[in-house]
């Protein structure tokens, strides 16, 4: 009976510790997060498309690990709410989602998982729609906590659904930059076009870079991407960039069905070449990689999300 008491005693004690290292630690993340934003902001990127099964989730999935093997955090957020694409394609569960940072008062570090290739990963569970039901209180609680993302990562990679739905926008329009995906199926590309001249006719200096997916060879993926960047300029007087692109590649649609990213299960394959290759872009040439642009930070993004949602 004594030793029981005496080891129920114990659980108790380490449990009041816990809690107390919790609140301890969730304190040091909401101060880190505010001399973060003063010190750094990650560079967002979001992935989106006019029509659906383009290959987005595949491509931000892959270049967060091509990112974060050339050096940099990475964080992806799963911005395809209530769908759970990403945890499909990397094969987890995840415990948390954006859900619990709304309403269950985790903090960001909690709900983020750990995902292949050294990347943290925040699942979409049904997030931003929520975000407009919140008081000013618990939205400042929430970009706070969002903040500190900030302070660990270098690059956020969003990725979301397709077409040009209030949600995807909200996420584009919030981003300095972004990334759109085509195949060279004609009606994709003309949804990649209707897409950018949404954005275009509400902002005509977005970062808006392409990439080709699934194209048969080089040839026919830089016409895709030369079309796009002609029509852009000459009907919408938007600055498009060609960002790359991404061949048809079998071990793409084996590495969907293993729920292995293709980059870690088969880094030769002619896929994951390419991908490296985008990353690389990314980095090192356009207007980022110059100083043009300067990342305006996660909460900025979250705020904007947020009066785009409002209004
Ligand atoms: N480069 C590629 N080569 C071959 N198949 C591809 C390629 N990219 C994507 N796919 C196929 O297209 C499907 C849809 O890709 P996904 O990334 O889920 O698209 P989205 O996120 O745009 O809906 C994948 O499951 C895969 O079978
Ligand atoms: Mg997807």
């Amino acid at each position: 009976m004594r030793d029981q008491a005496e080891r129920l005693r114990e659980i108790i004690d380490n449990l009041k510790k816990n809690q107390k290292m919790r609140s301890s630690l969730k304190e040091a993340e909401m101060s880190m997060a505010k001399t973060a934003a003063e010190d750094k902001s990650a560079r967002i990127i979001t992935i989106t498309s006019g029509k659906g099964g383009v290959g987005k989730s595949n491509i931000a999935v892959n270049m967060s690990i091509a990112l974060s093997n050339m050096g940099f955090k990475v964080a992806l957020i799963d911005g395809d709410l209530g769908l759970a694409n990403v945890d499909v394609l990397l094969g987890i569960s995840p415990e948390y989602s954006m859900a619990d940072i709304l309403h269950c008062n985790k903090s960001i570090m909690e709900a983020l998982c750990e995902g292949p290739g050294g990347i943290k990963f925040l699942s979409g569970g049904s997030g931003i729609e929520e975000l407009v039901k919140l008081n000013k209180e618990q939205l400042e609680k929430f970009i706070g906590n969002i903040g500190i993302l900030d302070s660990y990562f270098d690059i956020i990679v969003v990725d979301t659904g397709a077409g040009i739905s209030d949600n995807v926008l909200s996420f584009v329009m919030a981003s300095d930059e972004v990334i759109i995906v085509t195949t060279p199926d004609p009606t994709a590309i003309m949804d990649a076009y209707a897409l950018i001249k949404v954005i275009s006719s509400r902002s005509k200096d977005k970062d808006i870079k392409v990439i080709v997916n699934r194209a048969e060879n080089v040839g026919e993926a830089n016409n895709v991407l030369e079309k796009l960047v002609m029509v852009s300029d000459k009907f919408l007087k938007m600055k498009v960039s060609p960002l790359g692109f991404v061949l048809y590649d079998e071990s793409v649609i084996k590495a969907v069905k293993s729920q292995i990213p293709f980059l870690t299960s088969n880094p030769n394959s002619v896929a994951s070449k390419n991908i490296r290759k985008i990353a690389d872009k990314l980095i090192n040439s356009g207007a980022y990689a110059e100083g043009e642009i300067k990342n305006s930070g996660i909460r900025d993004f979250i705020n904007r999300v947020y009066s785009f949602l409002k209004n």
